[in-house]
């Protein structure tokens, strides 16, 4: 029988493209795992979906005034259609806003509900009144206590990093209205983690101690040496999946309790899929079976800033419901930086997968490479272009490309394309062939151990071992001197280019297709078992050389550098647009000209300046936060625009009627918007 395997890539939220870092961290080494377990015989399922629920959602679709439905919609085909493109091969990429999730993740809950596994926990939340609603910690803002940031989230301050409950800030405010939020009384279901405190601590450290990553290890440790705390899995909030419940009405699934769940649903939507199923085979690769020695292993590939919920929370839920396996194994990766930045999709700071397709098409393999090549398998790494560009001219292409052309071209050239005999036979040859079945032996193991890095060296170790042999037996002189030699030679080539291509095969699966079709042939499996060591006979039609991987020009990388420099230059000169409004909510501002009459500092306050401005029907005070840039004597006679309809504000107890419109340049200074003619005080700006 062989072993099952339930290969689970992180789930990624629907709300923004998939970029390189994500693909480092866990789709492209769960891709590698997966096609070379299949290769081996192993009985695998791979699956992902989309992330569909959570509170940045509701703030997408809040934003760009559209549904949350519709926020998915559009990033689940996104995502989709990349990780298809670039050949990330999962068998099913399912999405959790699926009925089939929501009822699978309801089921987990009420299973573990009904054995008694929730702590059910009345707490104080705040409360939007105007609104009518709790509020999620990501729409709660204040100052942070720590370093005084005043768009601290109730989650975590951005600038400082704290994290923070959003009772900790200073000064809350809801995002959705502005108001001061309330405290109000509510009821969730909390997962008393702390119950499974030492059944935690004997699964991950005596258990899996030793073959799970160090840093995996080290986080779960430093989480159970602060002793596990009870976690709510339901939230007040209208986006997710509704709590089983009467009385629950208005509240959802926590994000972080249904997504993993998405797993095991995208496993049954696989299922649905396949002709004749009997809705039950998805229970093999999650249930408990009778005998141990059947279960399925589940691997989840993950990025560091999962582990804590793969590792404890989301094994403490399986363990409340009783009849599922328990991961075997979660190999996080670190973190990709990019061009000596952290990635970011709010910053624009990445490499976007669906925007490297098409400004590279074709070229799949070639980014494969260089991911694999630099993966953060034990620290953070760097992606930088000009690395990619070497990577690919001076490794891939310099050493794979270069010797499947050799070999094409000298089939060509001395047989019409055809595969020559294997006349005379010597140790070397056979050596070559014995090398490289060791090599793929040792990728294999380490491909194994997770350790995808040096299992591609090893694999470049083989591409090398055949330009050497190249060039050490050099066929082309032999040719007309000892002719057996050169067919010997050559055949043993080809008969190795065949091998390799499949050895390659989980890494660059594209080129691994392109070598057999240049080679005429079927695809090859040199990690299963009866593998024909010779896999061409003789006469066999090669087809004629194509190159597999062309330079990658410096024109292409100067342009990727540029649509980086761009993203910076336009971060730090351009606020980002506000969402749309239409003309009737525009036409309610009253914009006037005005004149500054009078100009002095407010005591106490180094920004502020009082100013009466000149209306022609009346003169006003208003109260500026200009002092750092303008000098009181400076201004007085200077034509301003003026908000004149604002609801008047008291500033350092000066009434405040109206506000100065302002331009703010890239340096912060705040600059003057007025006519460019004098113009009589009072006129109306539209
Ligand atoms: O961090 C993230 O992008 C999450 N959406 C990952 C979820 S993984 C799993 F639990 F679904
Ligand atoms: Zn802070």
């Amino acid at each position: 029988m062989p072993q099952r395997y339930t290969v689970t890539s992180a789930l990624p939220y629907a709300n923004g493209p998939i970029h390189i870092g994500h693909i480092a961290g866990a789709y492209l080494p769960a891709d590698i795992y997966v096609r070379y377990r299949k290769l081996k015989g192993d009985d695998v399922l791979f699956v992902c979906g989309s992330d569909e629920h959570g509170v940045p959602i509701t703030i997408t679709a809040k934003n760009e005034g559209i549904t949350p439905q519709q926020v998915v919609d559009k990033y689940h085909k996104l995502m989709g259609d990349a990780f298809r493109d670039f050949g990330i091969a999962f068998d099913i990429y399912s999405r959790t806003s699926l009925p089939l999730h929501h009822q699978t993740a309801q089921e987990m809950f009420t299973a573990i509900y009904n054995k008694g596994g929730f702590v059910e926990q009345e707490t104080e939340q705040y409360f939007d009144v105007e609104a009518n609603t709790f509020l999620a910690d990501r729409y709660i803002e204040g100052t942070c206590p720590k370093c005084g940031n005043e768009k601290a989230y109730g989650d975590q301050c951005e600038k400082c990093g704290t994290s923070l409950t959003p009772t900790d800030l200073i000064n809350p405010k809801s995002k959705l209205s502005g108001n001061k939020p309330i405290l109000k009384s509510t009821k969730n279901w909390f997962l008393p983690l702390e119950k499974y405190q030492q059944q935690m601590w004997d699964y991950i450290v005596e258990t899996h101690g030793k073959e799970w990553k160090d840093n995996v290890v080290g986080q779960c440790k430093s989480w159970l040496n602060q002793g596990l705390q009870p976690r709510a899995m339901t939230r007040d909030l209208n986006w997710g999946v509704k709590v089983p419940l009467e009385g629950a009405d208005g509240k959802v699934l926590y994000v972080w309790f249904d997504a993993p769940i998405g797993y095991i649903s995208a496993t049954k939507d696989y299922f649905t899929l396949i002709p004749n199923s009997t809705g039950n085979e998805w229970e093999k690769y999650w249930k408990k079976q009778a005998n141990d020695t059947e279960n399925s292993k589940l691997i989840h590939f993950i990025g560091k800033d999962n582990i804590v919920f793969h590792c404890i929370i989301f094994p403490i839920t399986l363990l409340a419901e009783g009849s599922y396996i328990l991961p075997d194994n979660v190999p996080a990766n670190e973190f990709l930086n990019l061009e000596g930045d952290k990635l970011s999709t709010s910053r624009n700071w990445a490499v976007w997968l669906h925007e490297y397709l098409v400004d590279f098409p074709n070229k799949q393999d070639e980014l494969r490479y260089v991911l694999a090549s630099i993966a953060p398998e034990t620290k953070d790494s760097e992606f930088t272009w000009k690395d990619y560009q070497a990577r690919v001219n001076n490794e891939l292409a310099a050493i794979l490309g270069n010797f499947v052309n050799r070999v094409l071209v000298l089939t060509h050239k001395f047989y019409d394309g055809k595969v020559p005999p294997l006349a005379a036979e010597r140790e070397s040859d056979t050596e070559l062939i014995t090398n490289l079945l060791a090599k793929k032996e040792e990728a294999g193991t380490l491909i194994e151990n997770y350790r995808f890095r040096d299992a591609l060296g090893v694999l470049m170790d083989i591409c090398r071992s055949g330009n050497k042999y190249l060039t050490d037996l050099e066929p082309w002189k032999t040719f007309k001197t000892d002719p057996d030699r050169t067919a010997t030679v050559l055949n043993t080539t080809l008969q190795f280019t065949a091998l390799l291509a499949s050895a390659i095969e989980p890494f660059l699966p594209h080129t691994s297709n392109k070598i057999y079709d240049l080679f005429n042939i079927s695809p090859l499996n040199i990690y299963g078992e009866n593998l024909k060591l010779l896999p061409l006979s003789i006469g066999h039609q090669i087809k004629e050389p194509k190159i597999l991987f062309e330079q990658i020009t410096d024109e292409a990388i100067a342009a990727q550098i540029e649509k980086l420099h761009q993203t910076k230059l336009s971060q730090q000169m351009f606020p980002e647009i506000k969402p749309e409004i239409t003309y009737e909510y525009f036409s309610k501002l009253d914009i006037r000209v005005g004149t500054i009459l009078t100009a002095e500092k407010v005591e106490k306050a180094d920004k502020l300046l009082k100013l009466s401005v000149d209306l022609g029907f009346e003169v006003r005070t208003v109260v500026s936060g200009i002092a750092l840039f303008h000098n009181p004597s400076e201004i007085v006679g200077q034509q301003v625009l003026l908000l004149a309809n604002l609801a008047p504000r008291k500033i350092k107890g000066i009434e405040s009627k109206g506000m100065i419109l302002m331009a703010e340049d890239k340096d912060g200074k705040l600059n003057f918007t007025s006519p460019n003619a004098v113009t009589t005080p009072g006129a109306g700006v539209s």
